[in-house]
Parts: C-alpha cells; structure tokens; sequence
C-alpha cells in the first residue's frame, strides 16, 4: 500500500444531528487533514449491527451484505480513524456501537481463526460532544478499545467540547484547536 493510503482518513460520526456539535468538531478536523477522508454517518448508512452469526469464526469475512462491505478495505487500507460521537448517558451512541459491533470479524480473525486481520496500522483519536454532565472517560474509554480492535497503535489525547449545553461545539475554541492538533498528528 503506498503514501496515499497512509493519508487516509476515515471518521466514525455518531451523531443523528446534520448541524450538530460533532459535525462542527469533524468540519474542523477534516478542514485541517492533508489527505482524502471518508465520514460513516452511523445514523444513516445501512449497516445491521453484527448478530453473532460466528460464522467469522470460521471465514474471513462478515457474512452480512450491506454498507459494511465497502468500509471493511477502507478501514484495512487507510492510515488515520477517528471515532466522533455525542455522549449519550456517558457512553458513545449506540448506533455508533452497532457499527462497531461489526469490527467483531477483525476480533475472530485474531482470537479464533489464528489470524493476522490484515489491518494496516494507524493512528487515531476520539471526538466528543456532551451537553455538561458527567464524566467522558468512559465513551473515550471505549472508543479505544474499538480504536485498538482496529490496529490503531497511537491515538491522540481526547477531543472534547463538554459543556454544549451553553456553548455549541462550533465556538468552543478549546476543543477546535485541539482538532486542529488532531488533524496535524494524523497528518504526520
Ligand atoms: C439521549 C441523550 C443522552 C445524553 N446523555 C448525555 C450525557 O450523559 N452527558 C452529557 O454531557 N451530555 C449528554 N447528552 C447531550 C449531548 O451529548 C449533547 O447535546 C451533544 O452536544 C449533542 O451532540 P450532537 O449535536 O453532535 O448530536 C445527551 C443527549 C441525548 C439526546
């Protein structure tokens, strides 16, 4: 795979809002990347959640035929991930996590077919939007394990506009500088 893969970007966006705070943090981020990107819109893309067929415990491949096909190369191939999500009760959305669920072909890979995934590896990072209550650590806490079943190796300290409740994402300047700096680790 050559440099221009390296370069690729993809963003997990876990928000069902088109004008919300996690698509004005992910608008600051890919405004910054050098590189092709691809977003997931979690809320509209047609992918099932995996429904522990384990049927990828046998062969190397999600048995499911749906959107998920096209991103599987993409996550394989590409450089950088970004998971990007509203906290919902302290935790990423689930239709975010019904997505990640389908990451469970890369697990089966290594833990029941002996198997390397085949995962390029990646930086990556995470991006969070919450109104004001309660504590990110723990979506951040999972969005790494989820980063990590995807062969990410670096991933930069969390993104986070945690007070949306009084000021929108989009004018938090804390949080769009540190997109900024996001944009320029995953662009080295
Ligand atoms: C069902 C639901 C649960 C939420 N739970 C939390 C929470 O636990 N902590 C928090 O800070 N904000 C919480 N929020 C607020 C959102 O995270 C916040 O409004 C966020 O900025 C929305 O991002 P978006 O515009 O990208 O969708 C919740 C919102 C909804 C709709």
């Amino acid at each position: 795979m050559g440099d221009a893969s390296a370069r690729k970007t993809l963003i997990f966006n876990g928000s069902p809002r088109r004008q919300g705070d996690t698509a004005a943090l992910i608008r600051a981020l890919t405004e910054g990347l050098a590189g092709e990107y691809r977003v997931v819109d979690c809320y509209r893309a047609d992918i099932s959640p995996c429904v522990d067929c384990r049927a990828c415990r046998k062969e190397k491949k999600c048995v499911l035929r749906d959107g998920m096909q096209e991103i599987y190369p993409y996550i394989e191939a590409c450089g950088n991930i970004v998971i990007a999500s509203p906290i919902y009760y302290a935790e990423l959305t689930g239709k975010l996590l019904d997505i990640a669920s389908r990451f469970q072909v890369y697990y089966s890979a290594r833990a029941f077919r002996n198997e390397d995934p085949g995962i390029r590896p990646k930086k990556g990072g995470v991006i969070l939007a919450g109104g004001g209550d309660g504590d990110p650590k723990r979506p951040y806490a999972t969005a790494k394990i989820l980063l990590r079943q995807l062969n990410v190796r670096e991933i930069f300290p969390l993104v986070c506009s945690h007070r949306t409740n009084d000021l929108p994402a989009g004018e938090d300047g804390e949080a769009l500088s540190k997109v900024r700096e996001l944009a320029a680790f995953l662009n080295t």
